[in-house]
């Protein structure tokens, strides 16, 4: 994949060797060697990763991990507006929590909480999972994964496969029953939790690289609107707050699902002294938006919330987060997964109204590969349809 910063900073380069044959001799020195640095693929480094130079070969997969691209849609979106999404199915492992379990692995390396082969643990709902397994897999970590056994089977496959061990907790104990379970079995075995749903490093992992994709990337151009969901509330934290500090004009619109609108239900979530859940919140109720809304407000999301860095609530139903996701891929060629599909729903819902000329960026979280054996695909058939049938039987005797 050619990345959009690779494309740049060429450009940037070709400028700066322009610039460098119409100056005085002294400054050629260091205007070529700038040029020649910007323009000299090489390998990146520990400490240098992908995000800041724009390299395309990469010491380890972990280098890979961000940078991904911003997309215009064009058939979809109103005439009147600029609608684009950030595609983090771009991700190594497919998914925005290879941003995260990155973030986690690497603070908890530097703090010292996580000990060289120490086996790491989290409750997640797939995504992440899948994110720390491939972390894991490249530092050498023993993972474990405590999971509900409603989420998709292709989501525990492919931990497994890579090289993780997944523990099924019962769908009735739903979110916070997975929690409990990881809790104790890292207080039992001594292993490092890494509390995605409280560790700042998660949110500072979005504020580090994703925040910055996205002003790179509208630097000098308008942004009136950025769209996003929450899970843990990372990428809502880490985001948010640079924009209101970059881009104070830019509305932070959170997207959640109709039949477990939490934050709208404006009821407070309880929590221990650590911030973790202290029980289910009751406004919850089972949606189709694998990875948003756990039954109960993280506490990055909660604290997005009280530090008022969202604008705008929005309420998306389960029907259209799967109808958009199906829209993404057949009329735009984006293939995405279910909160992709809400999240531009409700990017959607903002454009309707909005003014000629707005410009709004939606967060499309994961690819649509993870939901196959989910209700995305129950339409897709794996038989040949009748169309197809006599399409081949129109060359067949
Ligand atoms: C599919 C999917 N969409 C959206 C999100 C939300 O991301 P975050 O945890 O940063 O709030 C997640 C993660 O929970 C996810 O797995």
């Amino acid at each position: 994949m050619i990345r959009t910063r690779n494309r740049r900073r060429r450009g940037e380069a070709l400028l700066l060797l322009l610039e460098f044959q119409r100056l005085d001799h002294d400054a050629e020195g260091a205007c070529a060697s700038a040029a020649v640095k910007l323009l000299t693929p090489s390998l990146d480094s520990a400490s240098v990763p992908a995000w800041e130079t724009g390299m395309t070969k990469y010491s380890s997969i972990l280098g890979t991990v961000g940078h991904t691209p911003v997309v215009r849609i064009n058939r979809l979106a109103p005439a009147h507006v600029n609608l684009y999404v950030k595609i983090e199915a771009f991700n190594p492992l497919g998914s925005v929590k290879d941003r995260l379990a990155l973030g986690v692995i690497e603070a908890a390396e530097r703090s010292g909480a996580l000990k060289p082969g120490q086996t790491v643990i989290e409750a997640t709902s797939g995504n992440t999972g899948i994110g720390l397994a491939m972390v894991c897999a490249a530092k050498g970590y023993p993972l474990v994964v405590t999971m509900a056994d409603s989420f998709s089977v292709e989501r525990r496959k492919l931990m497994r496969f890579l090289g993780a061990k997944v523990v099924l907790t019962p769908a009735a104990l739903r979110a916070t029953g997975m929690l409990d379970m990881a809790i104790a079995l890292a207080e039992k075995n001594g292993w490092f939790l890494t509390r995605q749903f409280e560790n700042e490093a998660n949110a500072d992992f979005h504020s580090k690289t994703t925040a910055q994709e996205i002003l790179a990337d509208f630097a000098g151009e308008r942004l009136d609107y950025w769209v996003t969901g929450y899970g843990t509330g990372g990428t809502l934290k880490g985001v948010a707050r640079v924009l209101k500090a970059e881009r104070p004009e830019t509305r932070v619109v959170v997207c959640e699902p109709a039949d477990a609108a939490l934050l709208a239900s404006g009821e407070i979530q309880q929590r221990k002294p650590d911030g973790s859940p202290a029980a289910g919140h009751p406004a919850w109720k089972p949606h189709p938006m694998q990875g948003w809304t756990p039954d109960f407000i993280a506490k990055l999301t909660g604290d997005a919330v009280a530090l008022g860095l969202t604008d705008q609530l929005l309420s998306i139903a389960g029907p259209d987060a799967l109808r958009y996701s199906r829209a993404l891929a057949q009329q735009e060629g984006i293939f995405v997964g279910i909160t992709a599909g809400a999240t531009f729903a409700g990017a959607l819902k903002i454009a309707e109204t909005a003014p000629a000329g707005t410009t709004l960026l939606a967060m499309l979280p994961d690819t649509g590969e993870r939901y196959l054996s989910t209700p995305l695909f129950a339409d897709v058939p794996a038989e040949m349809t009748e169309e197809e049938q006599a399409i081949l039987a129109s060359v067949t005797p």
